[in-house]
């Protein structure tokens, strides 16, 4: 065999309380694409920040093509060849698209920044991926999708020997991915090795060639040709027992009860028309569409932040005058779990209690407006056991969390406000199988006590598994609605014709 072009032995990480990585090793060979998985908190991102020189290890050696090699900050990893998309977006939102791109070896002629071929340099990293976008422009202008493929152009800028992808498509929409695939497989075929994270299994086995599975900070799996592991034997080495098949209860929704959350015929200033939907108590309604299709923005039409020009929205049959989150949640009992957890989901610097306990004050506060600390720190326990969610300490922040942590504790926060309408965005985004299970388990018994629920997704077959009904939108229209019969096949049918019959004609 070749001499691989990555490779890590025995490496172990401790953060104060974790031990993040157990003597993990690691092989990356030209020519492959290589999955690393495990579940949330395995350790995946520490081994990524590892070999890029964003933390160091206690012990433990990195080869580069059979070299040995420290690297104690992160350009000194480019330099030699290894491009990274980390899981956290990772810009200077002051600057421009191109300068991002080329921030790590910016352009320059007789000293000066040489702005033409910064311009030019940052075109072709984004004609790789098909991204029409003006590389002047500001990215605070950007959507986090954007942001997302502004980072993997700035990857492909250098030339790279090796490729380290966490969680590339956690956040980009079905078509993005596609582009980003077949970049990666010429990557691959002019020899670069590419490591890629990512909860979504059938992406892994549709592109990877080999696997790394890390569980506890420990290798579990290594270096193993992905073809010799079928799926549901990988998610039991990922979570170190077998994982029973999820049953989906017998539902049932009582129609003759009144809606508790209604729009009749709303247009909004986000762009929507004629809407007409309602959510019983009990009912999870699911919201479908491609990215694009104006399913966030009627949320935030539901929570104030877009106006309704036209039509109405009644809560418990009575119009409701919603003015934003804090409204929505205090006067209707509406919760809303954003996608976007990063920017206002979770308090990154304030510890777990604080997250979890942030819209309960109001409920735990005695008399005098004065919250306990120990009602405070039983009832987030409550949520941390439930979700199982993995920290050292309530005291921790939760910055310190694994990605799919934080997305937990944004979860819990709104599950601990006790509300009586939850809207939940694009819920299991970077949350691993086990804890999906358990989350669809919640959802459920959720419904069960009488909370609706409207769910925003663009996994169409979490979709079909939560909702009672799913209701298509299309270029911010309603396309239809389609009842759960639980056929998978003839219900993803059914969606796709009606996103279909609504689209323009080219
Ligand atoms: N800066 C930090 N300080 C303290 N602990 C940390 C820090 N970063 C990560 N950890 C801990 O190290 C462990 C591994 O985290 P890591 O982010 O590597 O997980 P992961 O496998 O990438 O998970 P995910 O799938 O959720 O992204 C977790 O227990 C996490 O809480
Ligand atoms: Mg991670």
């Amino acid at each position: 065999m070749s001499t691989p072009i990555l490779q890590a032995r025995n490496v172990t990480k401790t953060y104060p309380g974790v031990k993040a990585l157990d003597n993990v090793n690691l092989t990356l060979a030209g020519g492959e694409i290589h999955a690393l998985l495990g579940e949330n908190g395995a350790g995946k991102s520490t081994l990524i920040k590892y070999l890029t020189g964003v933390h160091t290890a206690d012990s433990g050696s990195l080869l580069i093509s059979g070299a040995e090699q420290t690297f104690s900050n992160p350009s000194e990893s480019t330099e030699a060849g290894v491009g990274v998309v980390h899981q956290e977006r990772n810009v200077i939102r002051e600057f421009t698209v191109a300068e991002n791109i080329v921030l790590s070896r910016t352009p320059k002629k007789f000293g000066f920044i040489d702005w033409k071929k910064v311009n030019s340099e940052a075109s072709r990293c984004l004609a790789m991926l098909d991204f029409d976008i003006d590389p002047s422009t500001p990215i605070s202008k950007l959507s986090s999708a954007q942001i997302q493929l502004v980072e993997i152009a700035r990857a492909l800028y250098t030339d790279t020997k090796v490729l380290l992808l966490d969680e590339p498509t956690a956040s980009i929409s079905d078509a993005e991915a596609a582009k980003l695939f077949k970049v990666i497989h010429r990557l691959k075929d002019d020899g670069a090795a590419i490591l890629f994270v990512s909860h979504k299994l059938d992406e892994v086995y549709a592109h990877c060639d080999t696997v790394t599975v890390l569980r506890d900070g420990k290798t579990v799996l290594s270096d193993a040709a992905l073809a010799d592991h079928p799926h549901d034997e990988i998610v039991n080495i990922m979570v170190g027992r077998s994982l029973a098949s999820l049953v989906t209860p017998e539902r049932s929704v009582n129609t003759a009860v009144d809606p508790v959350l209604e729009l009749r015929n709303v247009t909004t200033t986000a762009g929507h028309g004629g809407i007409s939907l309602d959510v019983r108590p009990g009912e999870i309604l699911g919201l479908y569409g491609l990215v694009g299709a104006g399913r966030t923005e009627l949320a935030h039409a539901i929570l104030g932040r877009e106006r309704i020009t036209e039509g109405e929205l009644l809560v418990n049959g009575k119009p409701a005058k919603i003015r934003s989150v804090k409204d929505a949640l205090h006067d209707y009992g509406i919760g809303y779990v954003t996608e976007s957890r990063k920017e206002e989901g979770v308090f990154l610097d304030a510890n777990i209690t604080r997250n979890i306990a942030a819209t309960t004050w109001g409920k735990l506060a005695g008399p005098l407006g004065v919250v306990k600390v120990s009602d405070e720190r039983a009832l987030v326990e409550k949520y941390v056991q439930e979700l199982g969610i993995r920290i050292s300490s309530q005291d921790q922040l939760a910055g310190q969390l694994s990605g799919g942590n934080q997305q937990k504790v944004s979860l819990a926060k709104w599950l601990a406000a006790d509300p009586k309408i939850l809207i939940i965005d694009e819920p299991t985004i970077g949350i691993d199988v086990r804890t999906k299970r358990s989350f669809y388990e919640l959802i459920w018994g959720l419904a069960d006590q009488g909370l609706a629920i409207l769910l925003i997704s663009s996994d169409l077959a979490e979709m079909i598994t939560l909702a009672d009904r799913i209701a298509v939108m299309d270029s911010f229209t309603l396309a239809g609605t389609v009842e759960n019969t639980r056929h998978y096949d003839s219900m993803s049918q059914d969606v796709i014709r009606l996103i279909h019959a609504k689209a323009p004609s080219h």
